[in-house]
């Protein structure tokens, strides 16, 4: 993958490895095989899904993407895969809960899954919904569908909310998402900077402002899981972990 070529080479103040006890949950990945653009076997979800344990994550919460022009899923397809999947790691022995919800775009689609109550959630009565949002431009009937997330009792949680280059030179647009009731989810793998410098410091200055309220792999194969494991040697992963306002271990 060329988005992660330069990153191992560039010198960084390395901590030791950070423990995940304290994160426990990570809430976004693509390890259902065959549904969307993560995990393209079995053999690859159950290879990243003994990455996930090793690294010291209890539970698994995956996300796959439900999006009308490319991934048509739905509840059953997802439960149906989640359903193969544990039963793979049962009978490997692999000691990890894994749970499915949805990763949403935010499109007319959606707002018709609003409308008839077909959402798939994480977080039991808090009702998470995780939505992503197109990378080229805002779309416009973003406000109208976090509305109607929050007015059916919904708790929208914008994925990695540092991502969304347009929104960069006006980060107020971020705070008006968490105003909007909009829980705030970082990709890990954005603090090592392989999605790139601008995200990197929209990363970082999220940490620093002490908003962001989930924290994800996104890992949709095991490079992702390199990140993941040269973010844990970062101080800024170590101080983000160590915040109070993180929802990760409460799942
Ligand atoms: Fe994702």
């Amino acid at each position: 993958m060329g988005l992660f070529s330069n990153i191992f080479k560039k010198k960084q103040p390395l901590l030791p490895l950070a423990d995940l006890a304290s994160l426990k949950n990570d809430i976004h990945s693509h390890l259902i095989p065959g549904v969307d653009d993560g995990a393209h076997t079995m053999s690859d979800s159950l290879e990243m899904l003994k990455v996930f344990q090793e690294s010291g994550y209890k539970k698994v919460i995956t996300t796959p993407h439900i999006m009308s022009d490319y991934y048509r899923n739905t509840p059953e397809i997802i439960n149906a895969g989640l359903a193969d999947l544990k039963k793979e790691i049962k009978s490997k022995g692999i000691d990890i809960e894994i749970e499915a919800a949805a990763e949403y775009n935010v499109e007319p689609d959606f707002e018709e899954i609003i409308k008839n109550d077909n959402v798939l959630t994480f977080g039991g009565s808090n009702k998470y919904v995780l939505i992503e949002l197109s990378f080229f431009s805002e779309p416009k009937r973003l406000n109208e569908t976090i509305w109607a997330l929050n007015n059916k009792g919904y708790s929208p949680v914008l994925a990695h909310v540092e991502r969304y280059e347009y929104w960069h030179n006006d980060l107020d647009k971020i705070t008006e998402m968490m105003n909007r009731g909009v829980k705030l989810q970082l990709n890990i793998g954005s603090l090592t900077g392989a999605y790139g410098p601008g995200i990197k410091k929209v990363a970082n200055w999220l940490v620093d402002e002490k908003i962001v309220d989930l924290v994800g792999t996104d890992c949709h194969h095991l490079k992702h899981l390199d990140l993941l494991q040269l973010a844990r040697k970062l101080p800024k992963f170590h101080e983000l972990i160590a915040q109070e306002q993180l929802l990760n271990s409460t799942l």
